[in-house]
């Protein structure tokens, strides 16, 4: 995954394409680059994080009133200079910052070789620079050429393109996130939001195959599937750049979970006819999937628990990856219930594609609207999180848990009561993420951050809450956690546990007989147990107090688990915003 950005108005560019490129960071971080245009073409970029190539290059200081940006994280080829966006065709008159693969670049690259093009990266991005070279070489105009080499490439692709002699600013999407920005003084497009909310709320989203050509004489969209123009209107958003920026926090990670108090109510802020439209789908569906991946699966898993627990219906819950397998008991009456953050996740899409394929109704849960996933599913319900920004999935994974746990209520018709109880949540949500409880678990995490191993337990609903806690400990601090339902442990790992192993418990009132007495068994072989409960116990070392709270207990205890996690990464030196080897959205099976 990588971030685009571009600019064309009456402003200086790469101040403004900078500051749009640091907001996009999550995206990928290897390698970044600007392209501006005044009487020439000019492009700086190099490797590294944006700061660090800011002071050596000072990416701002590049005239133009027009320019592109990327920022890289490496698919086709290695992290170098040579391989940073922008690319430019052999003459460098034309530059290209692309997101997104093209599946058949080499038989596209071996043509082009074999018509003499001079190649620098080994990127596939880079052939896009050359076929609309191509093309003008033979006649075209700028915007006809670069619709054409569209037109030839197989994959997916977020692309903005400009060229030396036109002050125009192309963009293309297709399969990846692209979005339009209609300020007062020009036009912008980006993979995402923030990247230039500061200057306008008024946003286009594209549709696949859509090209947008933006000028100074305005905004005109084709979809070049049919060549024809579209009107795509402009919506406006409505949240704002402070839920995009750190503020007081040091890392977005602690201000994610911190919004968590409000965010939670927001996901059940919902218009109620939408969920009712789900409810009875729901209740007229024969055989229903919840499907995600990642933190997204962990919420759709603890959801079969809480549908299961409440309304007494089966759910199959599967990894979206996975989903491929199952899909001889699709048709078309099966509801499939798709559940994604980003809404970009590739093996979400691919999912929800074989399911649209046998006629199922696909209903997706999506945080970023205006995504792929909003447009290819039957109907949707915004988690309204606001953005997240940390790679790390934290807010929108409560959220997905408190619209799950509206929707059970509402099936037993208890709406109301649903919406009250999640609302008042935010009382208990206010105390975990409070300074007391962020020192407390601060301590637990100096005596934590050396270990190696970590393990994990819970039961029924309280298993899901481990499997989520595991993954966040592991991405972000590097430690090897693993989650198991209670009485599992002792089925074979319990051979790990020695002295001074820690192991978290996640209790409930419901099941806290028989969890504490798999938590003895750990103690007796030397674990050291810390208790996440609302009551504590003689076998806890360290207790974590998370209230009682029933259905909605997978809400409230994942919350010390993500501080901790959190305090863990910075402790033992880490960059909690943006773990290695991972990017916000995975849009590659
Ligand atoms: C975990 C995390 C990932 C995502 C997964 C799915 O913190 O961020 O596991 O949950 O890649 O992403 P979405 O929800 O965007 O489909």
């Amino acid at each position: 995954m990588c971030g685009i950005i571009g600019y064309i108005g009456k402003q200086e560019a790469a101040p403004l394409l900078f500051n749009g490129l640091k907001r996009l960071e999550y995206r990928g971080y290897d390698s970044a680059g600007i392209a501006t245009l005044d009487s020439g073409l000019h492009i700086k970029k190099e490797v590294g994080r944006i700061d660090d190539i800011h002071s050596k290059l000072n990416l701002t200081d590049i005239p133009g009133t027009l320019g592109i940006a990327h920022t890289r994280w490496a698919t086709h080829g290695g992290v170098t200079k040579t391989n940073a966006h922008p690319h430019v065709d052999c003459n460098g008159n034309i530059a290209v910052v692309h997101n997104g693969i093209i599946e058949n670049y080499q038989e596209l690259r071996n043509s082009l070789d074999s018509s003499n093009h001079q190649f620098k990266s080994e990127t596939d991005t880079e052939i896009i620079s050359h076929l609309i070279e191509d093309t003008m070489k033979k006649g075209y105009n700028f915007e006809d050429a670069t619709i054409s080499a569209l037109k030839s490439l197989e994959g997916s692709y977020a692309v903005m393109v400009m060229n030396k002699d036109e002050r125009k600013l192309i963009a293309a999407r297709k399969g990846s996130p692209l979005v339009l920005g209609v300020a007062n003084d020009g036009y912008f497009g980006a993979s995402d939001i923030p990247a230039f909310l500061e200057h306008t709320k008024d946003v286009v989203y594209m549709h696949d195959f859509d090209v947008a050509v933006m000028s100074d004489e305005g905004l005109k969209i084709l979809n070049i599937l049919d060549n024809k123009q579209v009107d795509r209107k402009i919506d406006t958003i409505e949240w704002d750049i402070a839920q995009a920026e750190k503020g007081e926090f040091q890392h977005f990670m602690l201000k994610e979970i911190s919004e968590q108090v409000d965010t939670v109510q927001m996901a059940v802020q919902q218009d109620k006819k939408i969920i009712d439209d789900v409810v009875n789908d729901i209740k007229n569906a024969h055989g229903i999937f919840f499907i995600g991946s990642g933190t997204s699966y962990n919420a759709c898993l603890a959801a079969s628990y809480i549908f299961s627990k409440i309304n007494k219906m089966h759910i199959n819950v599967v990894l979206a990856s996975e989903f491929p397998n199952y899909g001889h008991f699709l048709t078309p009456k099966t509801l499939v219930i798709a559940v994604s953050q980003s809404g970009e996740t590739a093996d979400v899409l691919d999912a929800v594609k074989s399911a649209k394929e046998r006629g199922c109704k696909v209903i997706s849960i999506v945080n970023v609207i205006g995504s792929s996933l909003t447009r290819t599913s039957d109907s949707f319900i915004s988690l309204n999180a606001g953005p997240e920004i940390c790679v790390l999935a934290t807010k929108s994974y409560t959220s997905q848990l408190a619209l799950f746990t509206l929707l059970s209520y509402a099936l037993t018709g208890s709406y109301d009561e649903g919406k009250a109880k999640l609302t008042y949540l935010w009382n208990v949500i206010y105390q975990l993420t409070s300074a007391t409880m962020r020192n407390k678990i601060k301590e637990l995490a100096e005596k934590l951050k050396g270990k190696n191993n970590l393990f994990l337990i819970g039961r029924g609903l309280q298993y899901t809450t481990a499997l989520e806690a595991a993954l966040k400990i592991k991405e972000v601090s590097y430690i090897h956690a693993e989650a198991f339902a209670g009485g599992e442990l002792k089925h074979g790992t319990i051979a790990l546990i020695e002295k001074g192993t820690p192991c978290i418990v996640f209790v409930s009132s419901e099941n806290e007989k028989q969890i504490i007495s798999n938590a003895i068994e750990i103690k007796s072989r030397g674990g050291y147990i810390i208790g996440v409960s609302p009551r504590n116990n003689e076998v806890f070392d360290f207790w974590i107090k998370a209230p009682e709270a029933n259905s909605e207990n997978p809400i409230v205890q994942i919350i010390p688990i993500q501080i901790l996690a959190y305090q863990l990464a910075v402790l033992r030196g880490l960059d909690p915003d943006r773990p290695r080897n991972l990017a916000k959205s995975v849009t590659v099976n």
